[in-house]
Order: C-alpha cells, then structure tokens, then sequence
C-alpha cells in the first residue's frame, strides 16, 4: 500500500513492519534498529547477504550518541556542517545497536536523511530505523515509490515522498584510528569533505571490501545487458545488430536501431543528471531493448560518483 502521512508508516513501524521510506539519495527499506526479527524480515526481504551491514538513520545529531559510542572530532565536524544530508559515518557502535544490522562488525554506518516527510518520521519515533536501499540486491536503486512497489508489490508498505532529490546514495567516510577514509562515494564529493578536515584516504578495492562488503560486487544493475564508455558512437558501432538503448549525459544519439534514449541532463547539470540517473536505467530496462549503452558524463566531482555507479552497473 502506498502511505501518505508520516504518521501512517510510523503505526507500522512501531507495530514492528517493514516500510519503505524515502529519503533524498533514494528509497529505504526501514525498519526499527533495535529488533533484530525486525532487520532479519528487511535482510530477507531485499535477499541481501548477511555480512553486508545496513545504515542506521536518525533525527538529528542530538541522537547520534544513542548510536554510536566514540564519536571522532572530524566525524562531529562532517555530521554539523551536513547533517541532514547524504553523508553516512562509519562509527563505533553502541552495544544496544544488535550484530545483524552491522553484519557483526563492531562499527556501524549512520546518518541523518534530509527528505521533511522522513524527518517528520524519526522524530515520532522512539527508535532509530535501520535501512537498506530499498530494492532486491545488486539490482537498480530506487527513486520513486512506483520502483520499489515494483520490487516488493504488497509485501512492503510505501511511503510516497516523491522524487529522491539527490537520486545517488550517500558518501560513506569512516574512520580508523581517526583518520578518514572513503569508503563509498556519493552527493558529497570528496574535496568538499577534505576542504573542512585535510586529507582524506580512498581505499584501494582489495583493502575496501571487508569494511563495505556491497561495494564491490557487481551492483545497481539492470537486468538488460549495460555497457558503458566514453565514446559512444563507437559501443554503437559494436552493437549496430541490436535493438539498442542509450543512456547518454546531454546530448542526441541517432541510429536506425535505437528504440528507447535516456538523456540526463541537457543543460550539463550534474545534479540533475544524478536525480535523473536511476529512473531512467529503470525506464530503459523495461523497454524491451537487447542492451542498453551508456556513456560517461564529465569525471568530475559528482560526476565521478556517476560514472561510479555506471561501471558497476555494467560489471558482468
Ligand atoms: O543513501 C543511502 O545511503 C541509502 C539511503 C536509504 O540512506 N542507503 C543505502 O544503503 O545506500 P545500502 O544498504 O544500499 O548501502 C549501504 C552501504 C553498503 O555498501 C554497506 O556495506 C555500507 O553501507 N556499510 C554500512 N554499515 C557499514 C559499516 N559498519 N562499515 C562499513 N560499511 C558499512
Ligand atoms: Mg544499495
């Protein structure tokens, strides 16, 4: 069913249900953090491994300490100049946070969502809500409530927040020994973190994958063949015996076997194109096209991020 009030999805969430609540990077699949029978419906729910840990979310930094326990001088930094907002901390956990949401680790992700419906939410809650993005693993997130109705039909209630305004999920930065490191980028770019606390380390693949194990694996990923690249015009050329799709930044493809085009953002926006990025991987894959070619936008700040997000889509 899809809810409309805040107050509605807060009666089943108190009544221990799971609930899709949207936010302002895109849709969560939510549930009460301190049940663990309650995580465990939300971990079967999306088929999600049990050693990927899920980000807690809460109504302000006033909470922060119910969750985590030693809260770094640069973390408290991040969390005031960017709470609410799409920047997850990786923190020492609160012993009353149980082992299934933080797949056991002694850390857990944490954030405060900036979506009013959502905020509304968790301040009539006396617990925080642990959430997953809300679709089935390694497929595409959602920003709509029709995505996730899409993935879960009657088994989960919606609340219908509209559009996600941001449209790409947090930056995750966590903290080891108190130094920053980047564990997933996101809306915040790297360089707007690095311009309030120095230097902040990016994981290679190899040392990331124990602390966010769903970074790496194949993810956000449409169930029609994606191929993504620079050069368009080229993957066309390859894929000329198709019926093709194209995701493209700004600008026009034309070719006789072209049945469906995605154009992110003509006026070159970022921003925009990060809040078009998922609806339309979803509109492409129901359009009945063989394989869906993408190009790169420009590689930098949020464009990365972007460009992050369609490479994963295209790992085999
Ligand atoms: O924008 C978002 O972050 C959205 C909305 C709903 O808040 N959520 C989201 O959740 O993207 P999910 O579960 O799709 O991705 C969470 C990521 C995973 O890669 C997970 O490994 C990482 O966060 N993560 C969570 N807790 C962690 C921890 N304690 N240590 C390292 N990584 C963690
Ligand atoms: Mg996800």
């Amino acid at each position: 069913m899809i809810l409309k009030k805040s107050e509605e999805a807060a009666a089943q969430l108190r009544m221990k249900k799971v609930v899709a609540i949207p936010t302002e990077t895109v849709y969560g699949l939510a549930g009460n953090a301190f049940e663990p029978e309650v995580i465990q419906q939300i971990f079967d729910l999306k088929k999600r491994p049990a050693n990927n840990p899920l980000i807690v979310h809460i109504s302000s930094l006033h909470s922060l300490s119910e969750v985590a326990r030693y809260i770094p001088e640069k973390a408290r930094i991040l969390a005031e100049k960017f709470w609410p907002g799409p920047l997850t901390l990786v923190l020492d956990k609160q012993s009353t946070i149980p082992a299934i949401v933080t797949a056991g680790k002694d850390t857990v992700g944490v954030r405060v969502p900036n979506h009013p419906l959502t905020l509304q939410l968790l301040q009539k809650l006396d617990f925080p809500l642990a959430a997953p993005s809300a679709n089935l693993f390694g497929e595409i997130s959602p920003t709509l409530a029709s995505h996730v109705v899409q993935s879960f039909g009657d088994l989960v209630d919606v609340l219908d927040g509209d559009f996600c305004e941001r449209g790409i999920e947090s930056t995750i930065i966590g903290f080891e020994k108190d130094e920053p490191i980047l564990y997933r980028s996101g809306p915040i770019a790297k360089k707007e973190i690095e311009a309030l606390i120095g230097e902040v380390r990016e994981k290679t693949k190899n040392e990331i994958s124990p602390e966010a194990p769903g970074m790496f694996s194949k993810h956000y990923a449409p169930k029609t063949d994606f191929y993504v690249s620079h050069d368009i015009a080229n993957l066309q050329r390859k894929y000329s015996d198709k019926k093709v799709g194209i995701l493209s930044f700004s600008a026009q493809t034309k070719g006789k076997n072209i049945l469906a085009q995605e154009i992110l953002s003509e006026a070159k926006d970022l921003q925009e194109a990060a809040r078009n990025l998922y609806a339309a991987m979803h509109r492409l894959d129901k359009s009945g096209v063989e394989v869906i070619l993408a190009e790169c936008v420009d590689d930098v700040g949020l464009g990365k991020t972007i460009n992050d997000r369609l490479r994963r889509a295209a790992v085999k």
